[in-house]
């Protein structure tokens, strides 16, 4: 909770990961307790490396704790959910299947009509601004256009969590202001739960209700900046992404965040 009254969506307690490398094991998330409303944006950053991804695999269910819980509405995640949508930090489309069915793939899946269908396709498809691109495949669009088909096809399915990986880092900086409008957009009108991790610090503060800062490997919590709940940046949501980048509040809490990932880089020797 933080302080709104919202209820928990989620819940890491307590949770450790630990991997094998030359039959040793080491700790990758080391003792990370994080509680996430329903409704609420967080985004994740820290050190490349330092165990980002593994965390967020665990809500999604396909990385189980050494120690710890994770939970969603109080139940113990055990496994993958069409309630928890991942888009991964790697592209991942059906190579065999157009834009229009990767998209669709989910639907389909889930049972619903084919006019309904085609509908939210199109949707989504005019979203991510790829008309005339319906019937291609995979191989035939870019890495940017991959992306994009790979969000709508998360988006589409309307999980109550989305867990977002880098999603926009292959993008190219026009196509990543615009998708980063959208989410900002769309998180607004479909109040969804979000938790997003990103290496870009301007990403973090424009999109995130709460950014968490992770220490470098293994990580644990270093610190959480509460920019809505402390109304950090007025207005934010309101406002184009180059405007807000360019505010003084986004200046100076950028420079905090970014002081204390560069503290780690440096304290740990990761360079
Ligand atoms: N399945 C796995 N088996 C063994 N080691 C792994 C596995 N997945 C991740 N690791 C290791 O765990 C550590 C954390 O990896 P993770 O991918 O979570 O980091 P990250 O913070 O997401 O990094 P990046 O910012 O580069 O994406 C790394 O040292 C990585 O090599
Ligand atoms: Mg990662």
């Amino acid at each position: 909770m933080n302080g709104e009254g919202r209820p928990e969506k989620l819940r890491a307690q307590n949770v450790s990961v630990r991997f094998e490398k030359d039959e040793k094991s080491f700790l990758a998330v080391d003792d990370v307790s994080l509680s996430i409303q329903e409704g609420e944006f967080v985004v994740i950053v820290g050190p490349s490396g330092c165990g980002k991804t593994t965390f967020m695999n665990t809500f999604a269910g396909l990385v189980r704790p050494a120690k710890g819980k994770v939970y969603m509405d109080g139940e113990e995640i055990i496994g993958p959910s069409a309630e928890r949508g991942v888009v991964f930090q790697q592209f991942a489309l059906f190579p065999w299947k157009t834009v229009a069915e990767n998209i669709e793939f989910g639907l389909k899946y889930r049972g619903i009509p084919k006019g309904q269908r085609d509908e939210i396709v199109k949707k989504y498809i005019s979203l991510i601004k790829l008309e005339g691109f319906e019937k291609s495949y995979p191989h035939e669009l870019s890495g940017g256009m991959k992306q994009r088909v790979a969000i709508a096809r998360v988006y589409a399915n309307r999980p109550q969590v989305l867990l977002m990986d880098e999603p926009f880092g292959a993008l190219d900086a026009q196509t990543r202001t615009i998708m980063q409008e959208d989410l900002s957009e769309m998180f607004l009108t479909e109040k969804r739960t979000v938790l997003f991790i990103t290496h870009s610090v301007d990403e973090a503060i424009y999109l995130g209700d709460r950014v968490v800062i992770m220490t470098a490997r293994p990580g644990k919590i270093k610190k959480i900046i509460p920019i809505s709940r402390d109304n950090l940046i007025p207005n934010r949501r309101q406002m184009r992404y180059d405007d807000v980048v360019n505010l003084k509040e986004f200046l100076d809490l950028k420079g905090d965040v970014w002081g204390m990932i560069k503290a780690e880089i440096l304290e740990k020797h990761i360079l």
